[in-house]
């Protein structure tokens, strides 16, 4: 290649980027790098040296009027970038791009939900630790240390003798020790256990625990109020059907279907044709509970019910698979808006 022919290589080249570059920067680069004191024009002038007199002046004649395209090819891009940098910055009158809005967690929805219900009846929400001691999860509930309930309860155990609770029932147990009757107390909050997880378990869920203890308070009080929850929560004239049971931290103690409210008890898809669904544990407060706690189960008594979250609103919303509640789906979550 003659030294004529790499100039008119040079100043393609040079042009193309031009043409090509997309920001002021490059072009400083470009212009370095073309036009600059160890630019390729500038070293083809330097070696204009050692070429016989008239190649010397062709190939300068050359080199000057590239060097001269180039220049105002760089000086046209340099215009036309610093021209369109307005169009980029702030325009009050555009419309605003709008931040993303989140909702609230459908859980955390329907535990509000349930939380007002009880509220209008004149709850106080109470919470307490998810990391728990044996002594609140079981002990005080009335589950002896070689009971054999603890068996249903598969219990995450955490270094220092403590464990993640697994039910929101040792709350009960703080509140019953920290106040004086009456009390109405509701509890909800997340409880673990040792799980399988599968479409209907977890190992993580949630429950929402509640209890009343005053004089003369009777199985009437427990049945008044879940009748007051569920028909406010499932629908109205929806009938409960309590279920002998047995908790340690009840006596008596039972368990509560409400009538399926798709069929009204007809049996369904829904309720497995059995017209009912399970909702809650419930019972009369067990006189040793509040014997731990410091009260006189003479003078005093209480009733006290235990939801779960995950259930109820699987059933309300027709959710099929309890892990859509937790593996943070943006789809599903959103639908809850
Ligand atoms: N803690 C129980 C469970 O997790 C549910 C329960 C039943 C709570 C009866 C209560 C109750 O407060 O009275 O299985």
């Amino acid at each position: 290649m003659t030294l004529l022919d790499e100039v008119r290589r040079i100043e393609q080249e040079a042009l193309e980027r031009i043409g090509n570059a997309g920001s002021l920067d490059v072009l400083k680069e470009l212009q370095i790098q073309f036009l600059g004191r160890q630019g390729a024009l500038t070293a083809v002038l330097k070696s204009l040296g050692a070429l016989p007199v008239d190649e010397r002046k062709a190939v300068g004649a050359q080199a000057n009027t590239a060097r001269k395209t180039i220049e105002e090819k760089l000086q046209e891009a340099t215009d036309r970038l610093s021209q369109e940098k307005p169009v980029s910055a702030f325009d009050p009158t555009l419309p605003g791009t709008g931040q993303p809005i989140g909702t609230i967690h459908i859980l955390n929805q329907v535990m509000r939900e349930i939380c007002d219900i009880f509220h209008g009846m004149g709850f106080e929400i109470a919470r307490g630790p998810h990391v728990e001691t044996d002594y609140y999860n079981f002990e005080a509930l009335n589950f002896a240390p070689d009971h054999p309930a603890r068996d249903e309860h598969d219990t995450f155990f955490v270094d220092g003798g403590r464990l993640l609770r697994t039910h929101t029932t040792p709350v009960q147990a703080r509140e019953l020790e920290k106040r004086k009757p009456p009390m109405k107390i509701l509890m909800p909050g997340r409880t673990f256990r040792h799980e399988d997880i599968s479409t209907r378990a977890h190992v993580s869920f949630h429950q929402i625990d509640g209890f009343m203890v005053a004089e003369g308070v009777s199985i009437a009080d427990l049945k008044g109020v879940l009748n007051a929850f569920a028909h406010s929560f499932f629908g109205e004239d929806l009938k409960l059907r309590f279920r002998p049971s047995y908790f340690p931290f009840t006596e008596c103690s039972a368990e509560v279907d409400v009538a399926c409210y798709l069929c009204r008890g007809k049996g369904c898809q829904l309720c497995k044709q059995t017209g009912w669904l399970e909702i809650l544990g419930s019972g009369m407060i067990h006189p040793n509970v509040l014997r731990f706690a410091g009260h006189d189960p003479e003078k005093y008594t209480g009733f006290a019910f235990g939801i779960g979250v995950e259930r109820p609103a699987m059933l309300k919303y027709r959710i099929n698979d309890i892990r859509l509640f937790f593996n943070s789906n943006l789809r599903f979550l959103k639908q809850f808006n």
